[in-house]
């Protein structure tokens, strides 16, 4: 990837041999001042029976300086690599002037389908904190995937089916009303709902009505399908709009519902291998030790969530022929998709990489219910919250309802993806919509204050400017960022982990600023300098654009 790194690795190999060398064994040390990159030479002191710091004294007096090193170093048991500054400006800003909005892309994937599974929000309930960070973090993978050169296909596997949508016809058959069902659909099925539990308690015989209407079903009946329907398609409209304000597409809609008629066949074919047991009734599959069985169908006949999830891997290993089918989803269904995997094992069909990409809580979110939020009011919210930041900062702003837009929501999702999405994290509006620290505003507002520059300048910057005049130190840092890009996408993408790449940006933008404070660009010595810090400046611009698109945030041009 590191085509610096390559080199240095040649070099390396060439005078000590290759055994036990590879990429991993050359380090990008944490202060420039010990070079470029590394070679820590303990790697080699068995092979070659001496003591680290003589084999990088011996190395250094080997390796010359050529087109691409400008200068090696020992100290102590390191050899430290100077990479030419004129050189490594060259191509990299040559490199993003030519590919633009496509620098940092690669074909690492060559092609393969990556079936991405996210979001997955249940009809007829509010959207959960976990269903807004599984979409956010599922989206931003679905890109990543995309620009490291997978096909990806985003899948939104609804929840749909089961024995609540039993309960909830029960419900609005006892307490609906078509009135507040026009009202606010999503907020009427969920208190109807709610208020079933509650009568249940006291008439229990609620439960065997809900069940008997599920059966219905799952049977065919005329109505049961018919109130079916409406609720999902109301769910749906609203869950909709949430996405078109996310900016968020899906491929597939398959939801759980989708299945029902492809369940009989997962069971005949656990049948078949032997795998089913009969335990009180219900059909379960042992899955190991370490593990409680997967039940697949209850006494009553019934399909599970996991029959269901059973018969989708199925459907989309013989649909995509993925390379990697992807989950997004919480820590709490842990247990479930281990159930899934080992099944799948047993069946044989576990016939390509399939990962539980799994997150942690929101913790300190005030809600109305337990952990359920209106997704709505969280947004309705941060454009409110936007809208007066920017009206403080930028009055004279012209599409002041778009970019207060563009940074509300972009605070949502940065604030959630600058976290390792495995930790709990807490939710905190002063901190996600401030324009100091890791926050989406703080990145959008270096790549708003570039376009600034380059608007002023009003030329568009020059790709055959000379960099060899970008002599300061920060400058060669800068280069290395940017050209360090391509590698955090790849990094990001092959861990799920989109805050390796929040990271990279603020840090990038935080580099920029001090650029900015250190070197005149506009005003710099020379029109010559003048052209390779635009060229410098534009091409960090377009870094913080691609960055903030693969997080699935707008990178406004003023703000
Ligand atoms: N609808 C489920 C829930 O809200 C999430 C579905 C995740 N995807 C899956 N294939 N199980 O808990």
């Amino acid at each position: 990837m590191d085509e610096f790194k390559l080199h240095i690795i040649e070099k390396i190999v060439d005078e000590a041999g290759a055994d036990g060398i590879d990429e991993s064994s050359v380090e990008i040390p944490p202060d420039p001042k010990m070079g470029d990159y590394a070679f820590p030479c303990f790697t080699l002191s068995k092979k070659l029976k001496k003591a680290p710091p003589m084999i990088a004294e011996w190395l250094k007096a080997k390796i010359k300086p050529d087109d691409v090193i400008e200068k090696v170093e020992n100290a102590g048991p390191y050899l430290n690599f100077f990479v030419r500054r004129a050189m490594l400006a060259e191509t990299t800003l040559k490199e993003v002037f030519e590919k633009r909005g496509r620098y940092g892309s690669c074909d690492l994937g060559k092609g393969g389908n990556v079936v991405i599974d996210f979001s997955s929000p249940n009809i007829a309930k509010p959207f959960g904190i976990g269903h807004l960070r599984s979409t956010v973090i599922g989206n931003s993978i679905y890109r990543l995937h995309n620009f490291a050169g997978y096909k990806s296909v985003g899948v939104n596997h609804l929840g749909d089916w089961g024995t609540q949508f039993g309960k909830l016809i029960v419900a609005f058959k006892n307490w609906g009303t078509d009135k507040e069902l026009e009202k606010e659909p999503i907020a009427h099925l969920f208190n109807i709902y709610v208020k079933f539990h509650e009568e249940a308690k006291i008439r229990p015989e609620l439960e065997d009505e809900a069940r008997a209407w599920f059966k219905k079903l799952e049977d065919g009946n005329k109505e049961a399908l018919q109130l079916w329907e409406m609720f999902k398609n109301l769910s749906l409209e609203e869950f909709k709009r949430y996405y078109t304000e996310l900016d968020i597409h899906f491929d597939s809609w398959h939801g759980e519902a989708f299945y029902n008629d492809k369940m009989e066949a997962v069971v005949e074919k656990l049948k078949k291998k032997n795998l089913l047991t009969l335990s009180e009734g219900a059909q379960i599959v042992e899955v190991g030790e370490d593990m409680p069985p997967g039940m697949v169908k209850k006494s009553d006949g019934a399909t599970m969530y996991l029959t269901r999830d059973l018969a989708a891997a199925l459907y989309r290993l013989h649909e995509y022929k993925p390379a990697k089918l992807l989950y997004v989803v919480g820590s709490p269904q842990k247990l479930h998709f281990r159930q899934l995997f080992k099944t799948l094992e047993m069946m044989g069909e576990r016939k390509c990489d399939m990962v539980h990409v799994e997150f942690g809580h929101y913790l300190g979110m005030k809600t109305r219910e337990g952990n359920i939020i209106f997704l709505e009011e969280v947004l309705d919210k941060a454009l409110e919250l936007a809208k007066k930041i920017i009206k403080e900062k930028n009055p004279d702003l012209a599409d002041k309802e778009e970019v207060a837009k563009a940074v509300g929501v972009g605070a949502i999702i940065f604030g959630d993806l600058v976290n390792d999405r495995v930790r709990d994290m807490e939710f905190s509006w002063d901190r996600m919509l401030s324009f100091e620290g890791e926050t989406g505003p703080y990145v959008q507002y270096a790549h708003a204050r570039i376009c600034s520059i380059l608007r002023k300048h009003g030329k568009k910057p020059d790709g055959k400017a000379d960099c060899s005049v970008l002599k300061e130190d920060i400058e060669k840092e800068l280069v290395k960022k940017v050209y360090a890009f391509k590698q955090v996408v790849v990094d990001s993408a092959e861990s799920y982990k989109p805050h390796l790449l929040a990271h990279h940006l603020v840090e990038l933008g935080q580099m920029f600023n001090t650029f900015y404070t250190q070197c005149p660009v506009l005003k710099a010595d020379s029109k010559k300098l003048v052209s390779a810090r635009l060229l410098l400046c534009d091409s960090v611009r377009q870094v913080l654009a691609n960055g903030l698109y693969l997080l699935g945030l707008k990178a406004p041009e003023e703000m």
